[in-house]
């Protein structure tokens, strides 16, 4: 099972950026995190963050470009699009066509933020949204995924 995990813009910050909202936790640790979990669990971890919308719109394509006989090369896909949450029709609608079930990650509340955080245009077709709950959030987002996956299978 591959699970893709996109970042979007000012992730790669994290530790640094905002503490007292986003926490100390660097991307580093927390994708060390994931990869040691997906890899008890027999998954395979990729990452790509970027702060660029068209960059991550050309990775969520790459699955289906990049897609065999043997079926696509990724399985799900965990996601925080950071600040295109609230703005990226795009992303969304590359999501829409690769049809890959993904999980929409926020390190904070969004909801209890500015009004301008509080629309996403990924909820309605995640197929779980975590919010709120810190690095452990993203945990929590690639256990329920490759337990929805498994029981697909299944
Ligand atoms: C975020 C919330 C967004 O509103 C913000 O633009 C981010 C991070 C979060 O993880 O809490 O960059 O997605």
């Amino acid at each position: 099972m591959n699970i893709l995990v996109l970042n979007g813009p000012n992730l790669n910050l994290l530790g640094k950026r905002e503490p007292e909202i986003y926490g100390t936790a660097t991307l580093e640790s927390i994708l060390a995190d994931l990869t040691e979990y997906a890899n008890s669990q027999n998954a395979l971890l990729l990452h790509f963050q970027s702060n660029a919308e068209h960059e991550l719109v050309e990775r969520i394509q790459s699955i289906l470009l990049e897609s065999s006989s043997n079926g696509k090369p990724v399985d799900g896909i965990i996601i925080n699009p950071a600040a295109f949450t609230h703005t990226s029709v795009a992303i969304r609608d590359a999501l829409l066509a690769v049809a890959v079930p993904f999980i929409e990650v926020h390190l904070s509340n969004v909801h209890k933020r500015e009004a301008f955080r509080q629309h996403s245009y990924f909820s309605d077709i995640a197929d779980g949204v975590v919010v709120g709950l810190g690095e452990q959030g993203y945990r929590f987002a690639l256990e329920a995924l490759l337990h929805k996956l498994k029981l697909q299978q299944s």
